[in-house]
């Protein structure tokens, strides 16, 4: 008889080795390969004999669709990053670090849901039923209906939820601690979770009912992240934030219903999260507008405006190769604009420290902060403040050239509602909306930004040639 093989597999990326390493060729990652049993997965049990194939048939691409059926929580961040609410019969990620505020949030969901009268069940892996409803209690949430378990076993899960009337939305948090009698491996490895999750996708596609799966992201990757698993579901959602700021942020990363560049945006306070319907305000709440090295950058996220403040300090170094520190950025991408400074416009920054921060601990993503953080750098080193109410947005190329960005009106009017009156944008920027008071102003390439914000500055240096 062949003796089953067994497979090692890197708990971090899912690659698959012969033999087992110290290090996963895959990711780099070390200690993180684990013994598997190849056959106790998805798939079938050792001696199974493959059955003969059925023929489907096949069909066309026209013909009758229906518009994917939803269930809306009313929490309208959360239903804007779903695309417009849960959709029946699917299955939704929702990954983030430990802490971030993934079972706060969905118990905030499942109590909303339940007011409108949905069933909801909640099975917690994690924590004991007591905690779970001390949470609720504090969430204002110990009045709904929301049904609650404390279970690990997937089989037992199953057997629960399948009990009664079929539920509208099941909650597993996480996914990390289900464990399945048909496979071998030991709890929180890659085909503990894979078969977990499968089974629960499973078991939605079968009922209708919607799956919410909470995955802690783990950067030492001893237990399967939720990224083994993000190619199985329909959905995949990370809540972000940084721990010494109060807002999370609910990005979209991956949707089979519905656009995937949306945000929620959510305060945490001490009675849960709360809705954040205008983020740039908050974003730009803190502002100290006469300081120099701040650029506010128009952007976007999804199809919504968010201005937020990018800052830089610029400061003669006393090391040897200076040292260039960002936050909520592009690293690589700074080194591009600070080669181009230096390359086009004669800004000389080899013998000074750089330092990037976008406020709030936000992260922007969008090459079109480029003209705002080039602005930053600008004025940090010249070493006056731009003005106060100018916003700036735009792509810089290698050539020096800014290019244009998409969004020109939605930027522009987010700005003006915010009392910007005047913008920094791509020349070439099609249809500018016409506005109330406000100055636009196009800036062909670098040097001619350069030379406002240093203009400006030298101004500043000697009032009296102004007049
Ligand atoms: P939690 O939802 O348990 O995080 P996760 O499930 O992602 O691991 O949230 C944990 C943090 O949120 C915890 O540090 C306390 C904080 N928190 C509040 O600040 N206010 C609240 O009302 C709640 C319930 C939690
Ligand atoms: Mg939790």
């Amino acid at each position: 008889m062949v003796k089953p093989k067994t497979q090692f597999v890197c708990q971090n990326c899912g690659t698959v080795h012969n033999r087992w390493a110290g290090k996963c060729d895959g990711c780099g990652e070390w200690n993180t390969i684990v013994e598997e049993d190849p056959m106790g997965g998805i798939g079938g049990g050792p001696g199974k004999v493959p059955k003969k194939g059925r023929a489907v048939a096949l069909t066309t691409l026209s013909g009758e669709t229906e518009e994917a059926p939803r269930i809306h929580t009313g929490i309208s961040e959360l239903d804007r990053a779903t695309g417009g609410g849960f959709v029946r019969g699917s299955a939704v990620l929702i990954g983030g670090d430990p802490g971030i505020g993934k079972s706060t949030l969905l118990m905030q969901a499942a109590a909303a849901l339940s007011r409108r009268g949905h069933r909801i069940i909640y099975v917690s892996g994690e924590e004991a039923v007591a905690q779970v409803r001390l949470r609720a209690q504090r969430l204002g949430a110990a009045d709904t209906d929301v049904l609650l378990a404390a279970e690990t076993n997937v089989e037992d899960i199953l057997a629960t939820i399948g009990e009664g009337k079929r539920p509208d939305l099941v909650i597993i948090d996480s996914i990390q601690t289900l464990w399945s009698d048909t496979a071998d491996s030991a709890p929180g490895t890659v085909t503990q979770v894979r078969t977990g999750v499968q089974a629960m996708i499973r078991y939605a596609k079968q009922t209708g009912a919607a799956m919410v799966l909470v995955g802690h992201v783990t950067k030492e990757g001893q237990i399967a992240g939720p990224r083994v698993v993000e190619h199985m579901v329909d959905a995949v959602l990370y809540f972000e934030g940084d721990r010494g700021h109060h807002y999370r942020i609910l990005r979209t990363v991956k949707n089979r219903f519905g656009p995937t560049d949306e945000i929620g945006v959510f305060e945490m306070s001490d009675i849960g999260l709360r809705e954040v319907t205008n983020p740039s305000e908050l974003f730009l709440g803190e502002r100290n507008a006469k300081s120099p090295g701040a650029a506010v950058f128009a952007g976007m996220e999804g199809t919504r405006p968010v201005l937020v403040e990018v800052q830089a300090l610029v400061a003669p170094t006393s090391l040897g190769t200076p040292r260039r520190a960002v936050v909520g950025w592009d690293s690589s991408r700074l080194a591009m604009i600070l080669a181009v400074l230096e390359a086009h416009c004669g800004v000389r920054l080899g013998q000074h420290d750089v330092y990037l921060n976008v406020a709030g601990g936000y992260r922007i993503s969008e090459p079109a902060a480029d003209l705002a953080i080039a602005s930053a750098l600008v004025s940090s080193l010249a070493g006056s403040a731009l003005p106060a109410d100018c916003a700036y947005f735009g792509e810089i190329s290698l050539s020096g050239a800014v290019r244009p960005v998409s969004k020109t009106a939605q930027r522009l009017k987010e700005a003006e509602k915010l009392g910007f009156s005047s913008a920094m944008l791509p020349a070439s920027s099609a249809e500018l909306p016409k506005s109330s008071n406000g100055r636009w102003i196009e800036i062909e390439d670098l040097p001619d930004l350069v030379s406002r914000i240093a203009g400006s500055a030298a101004r500043f240096a000697n009032p009296q040639e102004d007049d």
